[in-house]
């Protein structure tokens, strides 16, 4: 690796964007920001560049469920994720979408290359379809009996209880988890790509190396040596309609895989951000002989799609591949799987409510690694461990020395360095620490930084500038003392700044400086004004973390896991922001009779139903038809929302909306209002 300026494209994992960000995701977001903002701290033109993963049935199965489309789902969740990230200052050059112009050109263009090179099979199979929703089935949408040890309400694809993995149509008793239809199985024609065609080249790739990393860790070397050995099999990348993702060219009714564009997303985002970005150049980075460097942080449960199905891609469609890929492991909390019932299943956002970003960035930073161990946030070594650390020891630096600067030197710093041997130490070390960053050891630059700021400490302590202010002529002594202390604390946050950006630029303040570039520290800064100091960082409360823990709890008792679909498709659905009295008091209740109740032909979940309100008729489509028969509803009295926006429909305008309440499927209530309620009266 030289020194000279590089040219680095990085990217974090695209979060699905059917899910809130929680902590677990963040050791990624965290990892990879706090990498980039070294690498751009030591002067190399690094881009870090992101997008939601838009697409697949999940997103298009929720959108349903919400009444709105796929498009203003991922545009919604979208905003969501951007601020969550914001927040906790992941500092993206461009955060876009799979679901994209720029996607779906890359993605066509990839896939015509494939084609045209022979890569791609087509083979019709069979698959599991339900055949009331009239759509072919994944595996985690089917639901049943375990058939090894006969534990019920399993996903399609493995048993939770036995850990038994198996195919849907093994299972005994399944059930859609989308209508609740028993599947049957139906045959369609689907594609693939022939990953196997790639072997040689993969194992090349795998092997090789580029400077101080390898191009995947030895962990994820030796999973691939497995994957190797049981044989390189097709990847099925064609999905039939109706799926929220891109058309296949050629095809009327073949979709792209989600998984099949989500990777070339990183592309799509890239390519977004040079279309409008002066020198920087899409082919420099992805031309076959691009010299750039390329590289993907993952979790390691999505190591097969980035070490092999990615660079095959790529390799094929004749760009350059990655020059390497990062895993990492998963997060625990207090040593156990993040929980729901037990709170620890946290999002980005409860956190936020109740704690400093740069606590959680400080702490994973710590943890981190360059393997894919798993990393464990243990709640109560975090307290300690950010208290100790941050507020004891570093921030206690400046605080101790700042004060007397200000009042007994008129805030500016001796003229010369006291203490050259000392100060030097602390730049000599910054090259073990600098190679600990891009090692992505951050555990280890932080003890080495922590051992620093303890050295500083101690110089400090026996120094005793306090007693030294005390007394007579001692004025230089005093100055330089505090000088110094000021100046290794500038040392240790240019360190720290990768990891926590925030308080940088409050030291970045405080110590007037024009930037926190990793070699400006090279010389200690002499005879320079600084600015009065302001706490920096606050201790972290416990019961700030116990609140947080509550509010994940309650919050997530209302919520369905995002990824994974539910039986009755309405139970799960999270409730809504919260609306204040003002907004409730806009919506106008009011009593109807059916005067009319029709099935709704080509319509499997709707009546149509005429309400009359009391002078003034209006036509409603109510999906309740799994419930009731037209014929049982008419002359019955409901509650309305009258005044909703009229909505078009594909069967006709709805005017209004009936209340109704129940799990789903015949189990859905039409809301009877008592005896006496008289049509169009007010609901209070
Ligand atoms: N959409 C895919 C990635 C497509 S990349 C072309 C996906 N999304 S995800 O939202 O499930 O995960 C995003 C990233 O967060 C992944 O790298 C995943 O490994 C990581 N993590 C999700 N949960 C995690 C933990 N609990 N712990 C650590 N990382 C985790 O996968
Ligand atoms: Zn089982």
């Amino acid at each position: 690796m030289t020194q000279a300026e590089r040219k680095i494209l990085v990217t974090s994992a695209l979060p699905y964007a059917n899910g809130s960000i929680h902590l677990g995701h963040l050791v990624e977001y965290i990892q990879t920001d706090v990498w980039v903002r070294f690498q751009k701290m030591r002067g190399h033109q690094c881009t870090y560049v992101c997008a939601d993963d838009a697409h697949g049935t999940p997103i298009m199965l929720r959108a349903q469920r919400e009444g709105i489309t796929p498009d203003e789902l991922v545009a919604r969740i979208k905003e969501e994720h951007v601020a969550d990230f914001a927040a906790f200052n992941i500092n993206f050059d461009n955060f876009h979408s799979t679901h994209s112009e720029e996607n779906r050109e890359l993605a066509s263009h990839i896939y015509t290359q494939l084609e045209k090179a022979g890569h791609i099979a087509r083979r019709t199979i069979k698959q599991a379809y339900d055949p009331e929703k009239e759509m072919f089935l994944p595996d985690r949408f089917i639901k049943g009996t375990c058939p090894k040890c006969g534990a019920e309400d399993q996903y399609g694809d493995n048993c939770e209880a036995c850990g038994a993995t198996y195919s849907p149509t093994e299972l005994k008793n399944a059930v859609s988890a989308v209508s609740g239809a028993t599947p049957i199985e139906k045959e369609s024609e689907h594609y693939f790509f022939k990953l196997g065609d790639f072997e040689q080249m993969l194992k090349e790739w795998i092997g090789h190396g580029h400077g101080t990393s390898s191009t995947i860790q030895p962990a994820i070397a030796s999973k691939l040596g497995e994957w190797f050995e049981a044989g390189l099999q097709d990847w099925d990348i064609s999905r039939d309609k109706p799926y929220f993702g891109f058309q296949i060219p050629g095809t009327e009714d073949k979709y792209f895989y989600v998984w099949l564009d989500a990777p070339i997303g990183y592309m799509a985002s890239f390519k977004n951000l040079c279309d409008r970005t002066e020198g920087l150049n899409f082919d420099d980075y992805f031309a076959r002989d691009s010299h750039t460097e390329l590289y993907h942080f993952i979790g390691k449960d999505i190591a097969y799609f980035h070490t092999l199905f990615w660079p095959a891609m790529l390799e094929g469609a004749g760009y350059r591949k990655p020059t390497a890929v990062f895993c990492h492991g998963f997060l625990t909390v207090n040593g156990q799987k993040m929980s729901k019932s037990r709170g620890t299943f946290v999002n980005a956002r409860t956190y936020l409510d109740h704690l400093d970003p740069e606590y959680l960035r400080y702490y994973f930073s710590a943890k981190l690694s360059d393997g894919i161990d798993d990393l464990d946030l243990n709640l109560d070594d975090f307290i300690a461990r950010v208290n100790s650390d941050l507020v004891g020891k570093v921030v206690n630096i400046a605080s101790r020395c700042a004060g007397f600067i200000k009042k007994r030197f008129d805030g500016k710093l001796s003229d010369t360095c006291s203490e050259p041997g000392l100060y030097n130490e602390f730049v000599e070390a910054g090259k073990t620490i600098a190679d600990s960053y891009e090692r992505r050891e951050f555990g280890r630059a932080i003890r080495d930084i922590m051992a620093l700021a303890d050295k500083a400490n101690v110089y400090i302590d026996e120094k005793q500038p306090w007693v030294i202010a005390k007394e007579e002529g001692k004025d230089q002594e005093l100055h330089d003392i505090c000088s110094t202390g000021i100046n290794l604390f500038r040392v240790l946050m240019t360190y720290l700044a990768p990891v926590l950006p925030v308080m940088a630029e409050k030291v970045t303040d405080f110590l007037n400086l024009e930037s926190m570039q990793w070699h400006n520290c090279a010389q200690p800064l002499t005879a320079h004004g600084i600015n009065k100091f302001k706490p920096l960082m606050t201790r972290v409360e416990k019961d700030k973390v116990d609140a947080m823990l509550e509010a994940s709890k309650e919050e997530l008792a209302k919520m369905q896991e995002p990824a994974t679909p539910t039986t009755g498709p309405l139970v799960d659905d999270p409730i809504a922001e919260t609306i204040n009295f003002d907004d409730f008091a806009k919506v106008d209740l009011r009593i109807a009779r059916i005067a009319k109740a029709a099935h709704v032909e080509g319509a499997d979940k709707l009546l149509q139903l005429t309400l009359d309100l009391g002078g003034e008729t209006r036509n409603v489509f109510a999906g309740i038809k799994s419930a009731y028969k037209p014929e049982e509803l008419e002359g019955k009295l409901t509650v309305m929302v009258a005044n909703l926006a009229p909505r078009k429909m594909k069967f006709g305008l709805s005017e209004g909306m009936v209340l109704a309440a129940g799990p789903g499927g015949s189990d859905l209530f039409i809301l009877n209002p008592d005896e006496g309620a008289e049509p169009g009266m007010k609901v209070k």
